[in-house]
């Protein structure tokens, strides 16, 4: 989900803006600063003291926020401050420090702020442009779209788009694996989420317009959204077009009355809000472009991660290889919502991918009230309000006290018996957030994967050719580096 700010990448591109900020900033901080007389009786967090002052944190945040956070949590911490530019960003590493971020109430830390800059590709009125109480309904039309009943109703689809698409491999070959399956899952979310007509008719040019949305949503534009350069106009022309494509079919759906669709579309036109008010022909486009963003790369990145982890990994290969045996053996070749929810192996490979690879690589919040965190150590911080926090899942997955031995590959670490992930408390698997904010498509980006890779697994032998993939972190859903050259040879079952 692009939802996320990556303030060094940000950054790294703008960097003309930034010097004229920084500059602007300076002149600000020499003529406004005078030596503070009050002292404060409560703690505040350590500050990252870099050198030369002022624009060494700006240097070092631009290399990398992720090896920043390396480098100082051995030093100041799971809390501390980074003062960029005229940012105040605290960062609270780890489950001990986590529960306020995760579980605030919007009024004590909002989302608004730091994730507003979606507003031109998502449009008016949804998400991060509407109000708090009308945001939070339609979350809530979001999750009832997600929920079991529905999802159920996702699996044959997404059994379909995945055999139809492999059908058209070859005997044997070579494919990119992330391109191969970043293809697969937009045909797949057009299908249960943009809905038929768009799947069957306007496939292609929906994509282009949703590929043209992707490209401008570039990191200057988290910053400065409406800034007049040429890929925010293809973006708000897509957009625009997109509107147009949507008011037909969801017209005609209202005309016809057929409600036969099983798709978020349907789901997003028949959603209420509580006085009764329909959603409009916007708010339902609006709402499928901000589902089609949360899904697709971090889901594409995601069932890339976990092949690349079970082609190199022989040992979980073959448990994950038996167990779809073990499948077939017991159900044939019928896959539905129920034997993929069978699927326990495979499921721990995906989140053992997720929790060493989350796509979004770091959380934020503004803070409207001060706040104390106490760290495992023991010591309390007062965070003062004001601050922009922050927490990052790359980092707080990683952590040796949390995981054991926490940079391999150990699906089993979530199996009964050991759940590493539950030891240390709710907040300690955090690729797909938690608490108030939690995901809440990850079951249905489960299944998806799982329906895509039991079938590779079913259906082919799979060989990495390139090295393991190294990671993008200069993207904006932060993914594989790069081609992963996969061979693959279809099976023949007798
Ligand atoms: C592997 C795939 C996915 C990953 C890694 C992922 C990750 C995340 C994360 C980290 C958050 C929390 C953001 C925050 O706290 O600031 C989030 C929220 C959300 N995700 Fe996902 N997501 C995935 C798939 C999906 C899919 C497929 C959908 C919908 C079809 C979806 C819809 C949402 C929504 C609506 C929220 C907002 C929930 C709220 O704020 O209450 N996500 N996701
Ligand atoms: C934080 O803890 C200190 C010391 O116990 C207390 O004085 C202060 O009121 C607390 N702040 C908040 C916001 O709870
Ligand atoms: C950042 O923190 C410092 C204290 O360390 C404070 O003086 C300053 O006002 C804060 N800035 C913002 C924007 O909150």
């Amino acid at each position: 989900m692009k939802m996320e700010v990556y303030f060094y990448k940000v950054l790294n591109m703008s960097s003309v803006v930034i010097v004229v900020l920084f500059l602007t900033m300076v002149v600000t901080k020499l003529i406004t600063s005078l030596p503070s007389k009050k002292k404060k009786s409560v703690r505040v967090p350590p500050v990252l003291q870099a050198w030369p002052p002022l624009i060494g944190t700006l240097i070092r945040f631009m290399k990398g926020p992720i090896s920043l956070l390396r480098e100082e949590y051995p030093k100041l911490g799971s809390v501390f401050t980074v003062k960029l530019l005229h940012k105040n960003i605290t960062f609270l590493i780890g489950p001990e420090v986590s529960e306020h971020f995760f579980n605030a109430f919007e009024s004590e830390l909002s989302q608004k702020e730091v994730y507003r800059f979606n507003v031109p590709t998502f449009g008016p009125g949804v998400v991060f442009d509407a109000d708090y109480p009308i945001r939070m309904e339609q979350f809530r039309f979001f999750a009832d779209a997600l929920k079991v009943h529905n999802l159920r109703g996702y699996v044959d689809p997404m059994v379909r788009e995945a055999a139809d698409y492999f059908s058209k491999w070859g005997e044997s070959g070579e494919v990119d694996l992330s391109v191969e399956l970043e293809r697969l899952i937009i045909l797949t979310a057009s299908r249960c989420l943009l809905g038929r007509e768009v799947r069957e008719q306007l496939f292609d040019d929906v994509s282009a317009l949703f590929h043209e949305l992707d490209n401008g949503m570039l990191p200057i534009s988290v910053l400065f959204p409406y800034l007049p350069i040429p890929a925010h106009g293809c973006r708000d022309r897509a957009r625009a077009k997109l509107a147009q494509i949507f008011s037909k079919i969801i017209a005609s759906r209202k005309r016809s009355g057929d409600k036969s669709e099983h798709d978020m579309l349907q789901c997003f036109i028949d959603s209420k809000y509580k006085d009764g008010r329909e959603t409009t022909e916007s708010e339902v486009t609006g709402l499928l472009i901000a589902a089609l963003f949360a899904g697709q790369h971090t889901s594409a990145i995601t069932s890339t991660w976990t092949g690349a982890y079970l082609m190199r990994d022989k040992h979980y290969l073959l448990a994950a290889k038996d167990e779809q045996k073990k499948l077939i053996e017991k159900h044939g070749d019928k896959i539905n919502y129920d034997i993929l929810s069978e699927m326990d192996v495979l499921f721990r490979c995906i989140k053992e991918a997720l929790r060493l690879h989350p796509p979004l690589i770091m959380l934020m919040r503004a803070s409207h009230s001060d706040f104390n965190v106490t760290t495992r150590e023991g010591k309390t911080y007062e965070i003062p309000k004001g601050h922009i926090v922050a927490t990052s899942p790359v980092f707080a997955n990683r952590l040796p006290h949390v995981y054991k031995d926490p940079d391999n590959f150990d699906p089993d670490r979530f199996a009964p018996g050991r759940e590493e992930d539950k030891a240390a408390g709710p907040f300690s698997y955090i690729s797909l957030g938690a608490g108030r904010h939690e995901c809440l498509g990850g079951p249905f980006a489960y299944m998806q994967i799982k329906a895509i890779w039991s079938h590779l697994l079913r259906n082919f032998e799979l060989e990495l050719m390139s090295p393991f993939p190294e990671t993008d972190w200069n993207a904006m859903v932060v993914g594989v580096k790069g081609k992963v050259m996969v061979r693959y040879k279809r099976l023949h079952v007798s």
